[in-house]
């Protein structure tokens, strides 16, 4: 296997050499080690099967979900793309950074991520790098955000984008995978990351109500650490080639999709790793 570290920010890499569904032990063990180093591993063109998409994210952790489509194609080629429908929503919402899963009790470890149908232009894949964030904080804001925690929830970041589902139930609450109905899970603003012990931003577009913090304090604070710490030099967008797979280290990484014409179809397999709930509980689940 063939590897090369993306030079432009401090985490990625392109693996390319390797066949993902017949991995040796020794080459299994390279590239677990490899994702809690470079946080991001990106394979061209591998064309994962469904259960070997599934097989391969199983070597990182236990799975919260098997593969599912994040796609505006639905049922017999039908196009989502009115601003008022929910598939569109969520897709739309996920145009924000974020980790994925801090609004559930135990949120994801990483996923993989694959591309099936890929526009001519947008739908990049982004991420950015909340260790280097960290690091390019002065002294005085690590020692602050080392005492803060805020509360995250797919209620918040989905309503204050006006993305809610249109389908709700009559006590408030929707169906829709990731609107957890117990209390919002709270977490530190930053993580220590369970392999590396090295402190990295656990930030992003679900973190609200900042502990200490008016609401409104809180998302001045929120707003102006996201944009400082998703600053160009510390990301890196992909665009993707059909049959492209990509980890990522939902600890360590905030990611996103550039918008695209929702009228072209996008269709990219997501395997979601389960956090540990040793390392990856909320402060108020424990
Ligand atoms: C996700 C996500 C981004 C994309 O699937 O969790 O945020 O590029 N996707 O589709
Ligand atoms: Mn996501």
């Amino acid at each position: 296997m063939k590897v090369r570290h993306l030079t432009d920010a401090q985490f990625g890499s392109i693996i390319s050499e390797i066949d993902l569904e017949n991995l040796t032990t020794e080459q299994s063990k390279s590239i677990r080690s490899l994702w809690n180093e470079r946080a991001l591993l990106i394979f061209p063109e591998a064309h994962l099967s469904k259960q070997g998409q599934d097989d391969f994210a199983l070597m990182f952790g236990e799975l919260e979900f098997p593969r599912i489509a994040i796609s505006n194609v639905g049922k017999s080629g039908f196009i989502h793309e009115d601003p008022d429908d929910d598939v569109v929503k969520v897709i739309r919402g996920n145009e924000g950074w974020h980790h994925d899963s801090t609004y559930m009790p135990i949120q994801a470890l990483g996923a993989v991520f694959s591309a099936d149908i890929v526009p001519d232009k947008g739908g990049l894949t982004g991420w950015a790098d909340m260790r280097a964030a960290y690091e390019a904080l002065d002294i005085g804001m690590q020692e602050k955000v080392q005492t803060l925690s805020a509360y995250h929830s797919y209620y918040y970041s989905q309503g204050r984008d006006g993305y809610l589902p249109n389908e709700q139930n009559d006590d408030g609450t929707y169906n829709a995978y990731g609107f957890h109905d117990g209390e919002a899970c709270l977490r530190p603003l930053v993580k220590i990351h369970p392999v590396t012990k090295r402190p990295n931003l656990l930030i992003g577009r679900h973190a609200h109500n900042v502990t200490e913090m008016s609401s409104e304090e809180s998302e001045e604070f929120m707003d102006g650490l996201n944009q400082f710490a998703c600053a160009e030099s510390r990301t890196y967008f992909h665009q993707w080639r059909e049959g492209d797979a990509v980890v990522w280290d939902n600890r360590r990484l905030m990611h996103r999709v550039t918008p695209y014409d929702m009228s072209k179809p996008r269709r990219m397999w997501h395997t979601r790793i389960a956090g540990n709930p040793n390392t990856e509980l909320a402060e108020n689940y424990r």
